[in-house]
């Protein structure tokens, strides 16, 4: 048994404390079924699996005796899954732009380049998961550079973590400065290179990511489209509907296109694989071919407040017949937070401006076990059950002073969550448990 945080070492990994995990979809504020709620409660890890979860009363007796973290009264919580986030884009974050294509051009693509350099690269990955494990963030779907070595060093850093993380090299060959650039042929064979060498490894994937139609040439596009249907078990992440600018130009671009999403369409890539940031500004037909694709929306809503893009509609996506799948993410570093508590929270006012609601057991379902169904993984991540993956984390709902003082006052589960969304950020998670190893801790254990 590997230590943990605290140099500790048990037999099998036994945690204490309340645990919440969701089964579902919650319907709405009274349905306690699409739940589990256990307010003493136990997990026990044995190889990076749960191997038993249950009320602590219920600990089965080959853990009787068995040293354990105590981490009452703190709230368990499978570890948040962000499902668009950008690798390079540490320190991008809170730079000075109106709008998407101005920071694009003035910030990104500059900073972008440093990632040719792979001790860079490496020196990065090792912050980028470091903050996502101290913001309680397990898994990630994220981008990399044009730089097929910026995903060896995020991917290689991941697998030495044993953390669950897919990331893909994005691919541009027009729009962009000449040193951020790949040819149709690079693209192509880069993506190929990466996924032999990653996908699948541990629990590494890689992910098909043409950056978005405006950086990408016809040719690349079919080439992306080879890639998606050579490899159905890849995700494929694109950006998609996020600016207006971006929109015209993209219908310029493509000048045969019915709209934005039918570039994708034309090129194979909608899918039940295929990932969608942004999705803002789509009508009614790009909706259908959303909802017939099985296609998946993801929702950035600090990214879209900071950028000015636009208010995603929750209600656009479930009006749709069938459904449109969503997820919910990050986005840094267009995204100003690297916490999905922050970013629900966000969440919660984009929909409220436009008179739609988010209750807090819908809000953390979405985080949790709705974004690893997005990306295919809801059979092993995303809850707190024996034989899931044990990537949990630990969750203090008074972690500053305002949660401190207003957490006096509050009486339900529900209510709880929704203070943790509306305050809470970094400093609520105590610890991030991946593979069953405690790989942050806020250091109050
Ligand atoms: N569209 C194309 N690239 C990007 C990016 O890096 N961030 C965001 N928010 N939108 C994009
Ligand atoms: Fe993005």
């Amino acid at each position: 048994m590997v230590p943990d945080a605290r140099g500790h070492v048990s037999k099998q990994g036994l945690f204490r404390g309340r645990l919440l995990w969701f089964e579902r979809e919650p319907d709405g504020a009274t349905d306690e079924d699409a739940y589990h709620y256990i307010e003493d409660g136990g997990i026990a890890v044995a190889d990076g699996r749960i191997a038993w979860s249950g009320p602590w009363s219920a600990l089965p007796d080959e853990y009787g005796g068995v040293d354990y973290i105590d981490h009452r009264p703190y709230l368990f919580m499978p570890g948040f899954v962000d499902c668009h986030i950008h690798f390079p884009q540490g320190q991008v974050v809170a730079s000075y732009a109106g709008s998407l294509l101005e920071w694009l051009n003035t910030y990104t693509f500059v900073e972008e380049q440093k990632y040719a350099d792979p001790d860079h690269a490496g020196r990065m990955a090792d912050r980028f998961l470091d903050m996502l494990l101290a913001h309680g963030t397990t898994t990630a779907v994220a981008y990399g550079s044009v730089h097929k070595g910026s995903v060896d060093a995020l991917l290689c850093a991941a697998l030495r973590r044993n953390m669950r993380m897919v990331a893909g090299k994005v691919m541009m060959d027009r729009n962009a400065p000449e040193a951020l650039t790949d040819t149709p042929k690079t693209g192509y064979d880069d993506t190929k290179a990466l996924i032999a060498a990653w996908h699948g490894k541990g629990r590494v994937e890689v992910a098909v990511t043409p950056r978005f139609a405006l950086t990408s040439t016809e040719a690349q596009m079919e080439m992306a489209g080879a890639l998606a249907r050579e490899h159905p078990e890849c995700l494929v992440q694109t950006h998609l509907s996020e600016n207006h600018v971006e929109i015209e130009t993209v219908a310029k671009l493509f000048p045969w296109s019915k709209d934005y999403t039918d570039v994708y369409d034309h090129y194979g890539l909608l899918g039940p694989k295929t990932l969608f940031g942004h999705c803002i500004h789509q009508n009614a037909r790009e909706m259908a071919r959303m909802a017939e694709s099985r296609s998946v929306a993801v929702f950035c809503p600090t990214s879209n407040l900071f950028l000015g893009s636009g208010l995603f509609s929750l209600d656009k996506m479930r009006t749709t017949e069938p459904p449109v799948r969503h997820a919910i993410a990050t986005d840094i570093g267009g995204g100003t937070s690297w916490s999905m508590l922050r970013t629900l929270d966000e969440g919660y006012k984009v929909l409220n401006l436009q008179g739609q609601r988010y209750h807090p057991l819908r809000s953390f379902y979405q985080a949790t076990l709705g974004n690893a169904e997005a990306i295919g993984m809801n059979d092993k991540i995303g809850k707190l059950e024996a034989g899931y993956e044990a990537d949990f984390i630990v969750l203090d709902s008074a972690s500053n002073p305002a949660m401190a003082l207003r957490s006096e006052t509050i009486a339900t589960l529900p209510e709880e969550l929704f203070l943790l969304q509306t305050l809470g950020d970094d400093r609520a998670v105590v610890a991030t448990i991946v593979s069953g190893i405690t790989a942050h801790s806020r250091g109050k254990l």
